[in-house]
Formats: structure tokens, C-alpha cells, sequence
């Protein structure tokens, strides 16, 4: 008689997972401060962006902050403001959201895919350097699931060259490097509120810098049709952006920070209990805190699956956690960016306004591994529950040790093929 779920037997798990997002009085109290300001919008930044702004920033550890619509755009206007141009290159892991490449590419810019670290899926800092050219204007090392890159090595590298850093820091909110917020290191930081971001409004996004006339640049001018404090409403210096992030969103995202500490707790508690109990089974492997890492953010909790060791492939692995009611499992970024559709086998890039809006890379082992066969992730709105959520998880990948044998059968049936299942619609959610 089968066990498994995902082969007639009973699920391990009925209840849900703890929901998100979350919201609770302050949300609505915040929504009703804006409704009765009379203060909607309107092409200025508002009060309560305002105070985001600042607080935001502070919480990073930088001195200020510029909102926006999302963590995309952040990036386009950021590296606008730092200066890439056409024809300039621009350095990125191939492991990460489209977003990330969109920006530069946006901007005329070339791509240059570099590696990843296969200890913790950030930009790896020898890749990065292998990659620089003379024409390399700017890097975005993408700090992932809630972990810091290796800051100091970033900052050392981009040093020495004269490029220009922006972190793409969208999963990583109050992240600690070495006993610090990683806002202050870098030119700039690009944060999203996106929905299944550890703090959200739906949609959102925030710069945080350090440079007094950067961020009056980027914030009064280049995001608000280029205009310049001080001078008349109508008065337009330069071709701009209107990105603001709206009064709606900031007093939403003011609410959210009022629990983000408790909530960063209780995910890095229940992360530390997870990662202790899957060290026990052969085959899995959580992925360890790096060395330099002093707060996780875990907007995800990675893990990597050996399938050979473990018994079948992460695809079947995953759809069987599905069937016992663990549907919080999720593969990562399926490929690496550079295999998708938009970047031409020839160097050019569909959809690109500019000839020069064109992507090259260097060679991605790791990246292609953990895309092709081992990175898994465990939605962070799991971590949010008690041990018993912990627990649950657990035993599940147990008890799909223990049957491996059954999903066999259900190779003819497609079962864990790339595409077929819903953990392929929940890496949507990245
Ligand atoms: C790593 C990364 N970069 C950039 C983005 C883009 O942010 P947004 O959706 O706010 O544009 C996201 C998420 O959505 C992300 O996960």
C-alpha cells in the first residue's frame, strides 16, 4: 500500500501555513491618516513618503532613502544617476530576477552575466572580477533570500577598478554584515516591497544612499521631472522620471516596519530549528549562514537536494511535498538568466531600444547547478509559525526518504518534469 501522498496515501499535513501578506490595525490606521489628509499624491513626495524615506534608510543603516514604484525601476533610475550610458557595461549574477538585468538593459547598457557562489547563491567575487573590462561602468551583486554578499571583497574589487556598486538588495531587508546593516556600503542599495517580500505594499521601492548630492540628484530631479529644490514647480532642468512611491504604499509599508523585527526573529528562530533538523537527512543540505553573515533577512530559506543521495530529482521531490500538504517548497530561478528567450544567442536582446543593449557572459557552473539540479527554496511566510510548521516540513522530506521508491512509478507520468508542477507556478513568486 502506498505512503505518499502524491501516490494515494494520506498527506502528512491539512492545515495551512500561516498566510501572507499580513496586515492588522496599524495598516488600517495608517490608511485612514492619508484618506483624511486630503494628501493623495500629486506629483511631490507626501508626508508619509517622507518619514519612509528617513526611517527606511535609518533601519538600513544609510543616511537616506528615495521611493519609488518598485525595485526595478530603482535600479533603472539608480544607474542612471551613476552614470551608465549606452555602450557601458554593467556586471550581474545570471542567478537572479529579470528585473535585475532589465535596469541596465533599459539604459542601453550591456549585460555581462558572471557566477555564483555556490555556498550562498550570491554574486561570487572572482566571477565578478573575471568579468571587469574597460568598459565596465557598474556591478549589481544581488544579495538573495535575505543574505548579505561578501561585502568588504565587493568593495575591495570595484575599488581598484573604479566601478560604480548598486546592490540589488529586494530580498534582503535588514540584513547584517559582519555587525552591520549593509546600507553603508555600496553607491546605492534597491529595495522591493513586492508581495512576497518580507515588507510589503503590494508594489514598492526604495534607494538608500549615503551621498548627500546623489540623492538630492536622484530624488528631487531625476525622480521628480527633473525638477531642482528651490526652483518653481515648472522649472525642468533635465529629461526625468515620475517613479514616486505613492502615499497609499508608504503609510502600508510604515505599518509593515512595526512588525519586521519580531517577524525577522521568529523566521531566523525557526530557520536555525529547520536547518539543525534537515542536517539529519542524507541528501539534503540546508544552506549555512556564511561566515560574514550576522543577521539573516530570510526571505527564503535555501536548501540544496543531492538527488542521487536522497533518491529522486528535485522536480519529483518537490511535487511529492506538495501532495503532503507542504506546498512552501519551491525550486529557484529555474535557469540562468542568460538561457531565457530575451537574451539572443547572438548578443542581442529582443525588445531593446538601444543596438547597444546587448549581454555577454562568462562561464556559470554553479549557477547552472543550482538552477538545473539543487536549489530549493522554503517560502518565508512558513518560518512564520511555530515549530510545529518545523516539524511538519521535516518529517514530510522523511517520510519521502523513507518511500522514494514509490515516485518511480510516477516518472512515466511526468511527474517532477520542469514545468509540470505547482512549485513552478510558486517560483513565480521570486
Ligand atoms: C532579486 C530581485 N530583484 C528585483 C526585484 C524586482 O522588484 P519589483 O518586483 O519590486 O520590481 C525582485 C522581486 O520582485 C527581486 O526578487
Amino acid at each position: 500500500m502506498s505512503q505518499l501522498a502524491i501516490c494515494g496515501g494520506n498527506p502528512l499535513r491539512t492545515q495551512p501555513f500561516p498566510k501572507w501578506p499580513l496586515y492588522g490595525d496599524e495598516e488600517l490606521t495608517q490608511l485612514k491618516e492619508v484618506l483624511d489628509s486630503e494628501a493623495w499624491g500629486g506629483s511631490v513626495h507626501g508626508p508619509k513618503l517622507l518619514e519612509l524615506m528617513d526611517k527606511f534608510a535609518q533601519y538600513q543603516g544609510a543616511k537616506h532613502g528615495i521611493g519609488m514604484n518598485n525595485g526595478t525601476v530603482t535600479m533603472e533610475i539608480g544607474l542612471y544617476a551613476l552614470g551608465v550610458r549606452p555602450g557601458d557595461e554593467v556586471i550581474l549574477p545570471c542567478f537572479t530576477m529579470i528585473a535585475t538585468p532589465m535596469a541596465p538593459l533599459k539604459l542601453g547598457a550591456k549585460c555581462v552575466f558572471v557566477d555564483i557562489d555556490p555556498d550562498t547563491y550570491n554574486m561570487d567575487p572572482k566571477s565578478f572580477e573575471s568579468a571587469i573590462t574597460d568598459k565596465t561602468k557598474a556591478v549589481i551583486p544581488v544579495q538573495l533570500y535575505g543574505q548579505p554578499c561578501d561585502l568588504d571583497e565587493i568593495a575591495r574589487i570595484a575599488g581598484e577598478h573604479n566601478i560604480k556598486v548598486l546592490y540589488d538588495t529586494a530580498q534582503s531587508h535588514g540584513a547584517e554584515y559582519k555587525g552591520n546593516r549593509t546600507g553603508k556600503y555600496g553607491d546605492f542599495h534597491s529595495f522591493s516591497f513586492q508581495q512576497f517580500k518580507n515588507v510589503t505594499a503590494g508594489e514598492g521601492g526604495m534607494l538608500t544612499c549615503n551621498d548627500e548630492e546623489l540623492w538630492s540628484y536622484t530624488c528631487w530631479t531625476l525622480n521628480e521631472f527633473g525638477r531642482e529644490p528651490g526652483k518653481p514647480w515648472y522649472h525642468h532642468k533635465e529629461l526625468a522620471w515620475n517613479q514616486m512611491l505613492s502615499e497609499f504604499q508608504a503609510a502600508i509599508i510604515l505599518a509593515q516596519m512595526t512588525r519586521l523585527d519580531q517577524q525577522t526573529q521568529t523566521r531566523i528562530d525557526n530557520a536555525k530549528y529547520l536547518n539543525k533538523r534537515v542536517r539529519e537527512i542524507e541528501g539534503i543540505e540546508p544552506m549555512e549562514w556564511a561566515p560574514y553573515t550576522t543577521r539573516h533577512g530570510y526571505n527564503f530559506a535555501p536548501m540544496k537536494i543531492r538527488q542521487e543521495e536522497f533518491g529522486c530529482t528535485r522536480g519529483q521531490f518537490i511535487e511529492a511535498m506538495a501532495a503532503e500538504g507542504i506546498g512552501v517548497v519551491s525550486p529557484v530561478y529555474p535557469i540562468p538568466l542568460y538561457q531565457g528567450e530575451m537574451f539572443r544567442p547572438d548578443g542581442t536582446v529582443a525588445g531593446a531600444l538601444f543596438p547597444t543593449s546587448t549581454w555577454s557572459k562568462v562561464p556559470c557552473p554553479a549557477a547552472e547547478k543550482a538552477c538545473q539540479e539543487e536549489g530549493f527554496l522554503i517560502l518565508q511566510h512558513a518560518l512564520l509559525g511555530t515549530h510545529k510548521e518545523i516539524d511538519d516540513i521535516v518529517d514530510a522530506m522523511w517520510k519521502i526518504k523513507a518511500n522514494v521508491h514509490e515516485l518511480r512509478g510516477l516518472e512515466a507520468a511526468g511527474v517532477g518534469n520542469p514545468g509540470s508542477n505547482r512549485a513552478s507556478v510558486q517560483a513565480k513568486e521570486e
